[in-house]
Parts: structure tokens; C-alpha cells; sequence
């Protein structure tokens, strides 16, 4: 599926402003998430606002005051309300343009106030008449038109009673469907926190929220995602970091999601020179980054709060063996219902993935499990509660979690839930806890799922 296709808007009830108003004759919004499409679909009726009329309107207010103009000229003695009475249908005539070039100043159009214009407007015609004291042919014209002007007005409110009404009932309906379809994903979305459950079930469609904050397709390496244990008041904070190599140079840290989406970051993290990293599977757990430092290779923590930077040499991880779309990746952070987890290959384990639990105040690892899942084959590896989760490819748009290991039994199993990608390449993949989501970095763009465990 190409990129550009999919629309995606989250939240969702903000999504009607951002409906462009050309598109309103046929206006398809669609959400997904929760492993359930809703696809909601507006269509205005054939008889559309006369624009034809208004522009017909538009050339009888020009009309009227190239002839009251030339009347002016004609009773500039009786001068006195003339100067008032060209600047008031100057007024008009530019109430008229703006009904016809935008519909947002039409909806707030008082059709009302338009009508007592146009009658004092008939009365101010009818005055000039009765003190050139003769009949004009000019005059009498004038008069037929702004009386046909009213006539005009009052068609085009009924237009607009028709339409816009059927505009109103419609986007009522439209809006109604959205809160049904995020109503459907609530309920979807089950208990914050809670591992009583036999593991993953179900991955919902992507949600693509955009490219970037860079706007460069060229930064594939990176990843986005959410604080997994957010300090207080940090709850709505996105992180977002990446580069066109898998190296790490900087962190952007976003106050909330319309922040993240409009690429407006509150602060950034510059790495110091000898503190770079490298790989993509970068974290924000507790207000702190935890990510792979290059040279030396050892884990790093960035605290955010105090920008102090802690490092640790894990002396069995492995830098021989990466992931399948991820270079130069030894180490992964990953976050859960328990805690803060590292995931990596050994030598030892012939390039499978040891699963290390990390005590977060002493920062290091408390204890380990091997698991098969052979670290090469594999596109990513995620922690949810307490279990490992490993993907690997399916085809160009499929990735396919196909084993998980249970740190906590101790146990392993083979299974296939599917993820639609949607591009082949992605880094970056995690789960995060607190909306039980999974966050993705798929070649330069935003993408997260729900996720559905089996809690049956
Ligand atoms: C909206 O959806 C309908 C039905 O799926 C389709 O025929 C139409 O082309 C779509 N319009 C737009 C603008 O996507
Ligand atoms: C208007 O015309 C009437 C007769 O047609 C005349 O008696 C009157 O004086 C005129 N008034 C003015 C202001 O010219
Ligand atoms: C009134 O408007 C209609 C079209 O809206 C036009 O055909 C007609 O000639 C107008 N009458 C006058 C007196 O201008
Ligand atoms: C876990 O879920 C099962 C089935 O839904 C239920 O019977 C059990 O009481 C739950 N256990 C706890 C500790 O909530
Ligand atoms: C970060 O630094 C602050 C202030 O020194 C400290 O309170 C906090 O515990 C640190 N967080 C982590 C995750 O190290």
C-alpha cells in the first residue's frame, strides 16, 4: 500500500476540521485500530450551493453602483447620504464575495442582516427618487434591481437551508460513527497494567501517524514511542530520535501528541561527542533514555531530568549478531509491566537472544534467560509482560511474532500473530505499557498498533 494513501487521524473527533473544504462534496474518513476498520463516508447532495446565482448577485451589486455613480453625478446637490449610501453598498457587495469564496464565512452569513441592508437600501433609492422630483428611467432600473437582489437573498437562504442543513446532519452522523468506531477500540483496549492473561492474541492495523519530524524519508533509523513509566506530568510525552545511519546523535522530546504531530519539541538532546550510540532500539523509561553507545560499545542511560549521563559494559553481549532491518543493533532496550528488560545475543548462545532483566536504580542486569530465537532471523524483539516477543519477516507487507518466551515460566512457544507493515523495513519496535500499544519506526515513519492479548 503506498504511503500517501493512508489516512489516518488520531484523535479522532479533531479529524472533521481538518477535512479540506474541497473535498466536502465527497469526503471519506477512515480510522482504524483495535483490529477493526471504520470507514465513514460523506456525500453532499447533487444540488449544491448556487455559485452561479452569486455571481449573478455579485454583477448586479457592481451594476447598481456604476449607476448610482453616474446618478451621483446627476444629484450630487442633494448630496448628503450619497457618500453613505456607496460606501454601505460597497459593504454589501463584499459580504456578497465572500459568500462565494468562503464557505466557512458563508456558514456564519447572516441572511437576515443582508435583507434589512438591501431594504434600507430600497429605501434610500426611493428617497433620491422622490427629490429628483421626476421620474428617471435610471432610478426606476436601480429599483427593479435591489429589489431583485432581495428576491436573490432570499433564494439563497433557501439554498442554504437545504444544504447546508443536509451538510450538518450528515458530518452529525459522520462524527457520531467516529465516536462508535473509538467506543469499539476502548473496548477493545483491555485493563492498563494487567498481565492476567495467556499472552498476545491479536495486533490491530497500523495507525501511520506521519513521516518523520525531519520530513526526510532518509532517516530510517530511529524510533518514536512514549515514556513506558512517565514521571508525573510527563504522562502525554512523545520521544522521537533518528538519522540516516544507524548511529544515535540526538533525542526531541514532545509536551504531547498535537506537539509531535505539529514537530514542535519542547527540548532536544544533542549527544556529546564520545557518547553517540548506535543501532535504532532506543527507550524513555522513567525520564531517562536508554540506548546502545557506540564506542565503547556498553549500555547508556541519559537522564533527562538532570542530563547525566550512566554507563555499563555488558561483557557477554554479543556484537556479532544483529537484527534482520537493523544494523549495528546489540542491544535493545525494551519496557514492560515489570520493568526495564535488555535483550541481546551471546557468543555463548551461538546468536541467540539472552533476555536480561535490568535493576533500573543500580543499572544493571539482574538476571538472564536464553531463549532459540535466533537473533539474525529475527526483525525485532519486544518485552510484554515479562514475555519476549520475536518477530520475523512474512512477506514485503507482513511481519509475523513467532515465538515468545515466558520469563516467568520459564517456558517457550511457537505461534504466528501477524503485523501489517508498511514498509519492508522497520526498527525500533516496542511495546509500551501504559496504552499497551506497540510503537514502530517503518522506514522514516510513525506507526504504532494495539495490541490484544488472549484473556480468555
Ligand atoms: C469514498 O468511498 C467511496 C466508497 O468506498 C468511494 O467510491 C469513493 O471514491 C471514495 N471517495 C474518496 C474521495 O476517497
Ligand atoms: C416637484 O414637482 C412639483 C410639480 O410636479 C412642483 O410643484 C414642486 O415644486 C417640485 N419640487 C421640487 C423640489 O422641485
Ligand atoms: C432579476 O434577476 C433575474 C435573474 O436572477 C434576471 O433574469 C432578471 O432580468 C432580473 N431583473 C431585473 C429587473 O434586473
Ligand atoms: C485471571 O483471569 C481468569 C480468567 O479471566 C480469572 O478466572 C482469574 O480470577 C483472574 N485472576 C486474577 C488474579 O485476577
Ligand atoms: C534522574 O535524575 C534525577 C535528579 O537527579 C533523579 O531524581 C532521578 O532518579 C534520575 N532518574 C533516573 C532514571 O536515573
Amino acid at each position: 500500500m503506498p504511503l500517501n494513501l493512508v489516512l489516518l487521524l488520531l484523535p479522532l473527533s479533531p479529524a472533521l476540521a481538518w477535512l479540506p473544504v474541497d473535498d466536502w462534496d465527497s469526503a471519506n474518513v477512515t480510522a482504524s485500530g483495535g483490529g477493526q476498520d471504520c470507514v465513514c463516508s460523506v456525500f453532499l447532495p447533487d444540488s449544491s450551493f448556487p455559485v452561479d446565482r452569486v455571481q449573478h448577485m455579485q454583477q448586479v451589486t457592481a451594476d447598481l453602483r456604476l449607476e448610482v455613480e453616474i446618478q451621483i453625478s446627476k444629484l450630487i446637490r442633494y448630496g448628503g447620504r450619497l457618500d453613505a449610501f456607496l460606501s454601505e453598498l460597497k459593504d454589501l457587495s463584499i459580504r456578497v464575495v465572500m459568500l462565494e469564496s468562503s464557505p466557512d464565512n458563508y456558514v456564519k452569513l447572516d441572511f437576515e442582516l443582508l435583507r434589512i441592508e438591501l431594504r434600507e437600501f430600497e429605501a434610500l433609492v426611493f428617497q433620491l427618487k422622490e427629490s429628483l422630483n421626476s421620474s428617471s428611467p435610471a432610478l426606476d432600473a436601480l429599483f427593479a434591481e435591489i429589489h431583485n437582489m432581495s428576491l436573490t437573498v432570499d433564494q439563497l437562504e433557501t439554498f442554504d437551508r437545504s444544504n447546508l442543513l443536509v451538510i450538518r446532519i450528515e458530518f452529525a452522523k459522520l462524527q457520531k460513527k467516529l465516536e462508535d468506531c473509538q467506543k469499539e477500540q476502548n473496548l477493545l483496549k483491555p485493563d492498563v497494567g494487567n498481565c492476567n492473561h495467556t499472552g498476545i492474541m491479536s495486533i490491530s492495523k497500523p495507525m501511520v501517524l506521519q513521516i518523520n519530524a525531519h520530513l526526510n524519508p532518509g532517516y530510517q533509523y530511529g524510533g518514536w514511542g512514549k515514556d513506558s513509566k512517565p514521571v508525573r506530568g510527563s504522562e502525554s510525552m512523545y520521544w522521537y530520535g533518528a538519522y540516516n545511519k544507524p548511529a544515535v546523535y540526538e533525542f526531541y522530546l514532545y509536551s504531547d501528541y498535537d506537539k509531535l504531530i505539529q514537530r514542535s519539541s519542547f527540548t532536544h538532546h544533542g549527544l556529546p561527542q564520545g557518547y553517540e550510540g548506535a543501532g535504532s532500539n532506543f527507550v524513555v523509561h522513567g525520564n531517562a533514555v536508554y540506548y546502545q553507545a557506540a564506542d565503547p560499545f556498553r549500555m547508556s542511560k541519559l537522564n533527562l531530568t538532570s542530563s547525566v549521563y550512566t554507563h555499563r559494559h555488558i561483557t557477554k553481549a554479543s556484537q556479532s549478531f544483529s537484527y534482520a532491518y537493523s544494523p549495528d543493533q546489540h542491544l535493545d532496550f525494551s519496557a514492560d509491566e515489570e520493568g526495564l528488560w535488555v535483550l541481546y545475543a551471546t557468543e555463548e548462545a551461538k546468536g541467540q537472544l539472552v533476555v536480561a532483566k535490568l535493576d533500573e536504580a543500580a543499572f544493571g542486569v539482574e538476571e538472564e534467560w536464553t531463549t532459540s530465537a535466533y537473533k539474525p532471523l529475527a526483525g525485532n524483539a519486544f518485552m510484554a509482560c515479562g514475555v519476549m516477543y520475536a518477530t520475523r519477516p512474512g512477506d514485503q507487507n507482513t511481519e509475523e511474532i513467532y515465538y515468545a518466551y515466558d520469563t516467568r515460566t520459564r517456558t517457550e512457544r511457537y505461534m504466528s500473530v501477524p503485523i501489517q507493515k508498511l514498509q519492508e523495513r522497520f526498527v525500533n519496535l516496542h511495546y509500551n505499557p501504559t496504552d499497551q500499544r506497540l510503537y514502530m519506526y517503518n522506514s522514516g515513519y510513525y506507526v504504532s498498533y494495539s495490541v490484544r492479548f488472549n484473556t480468555e
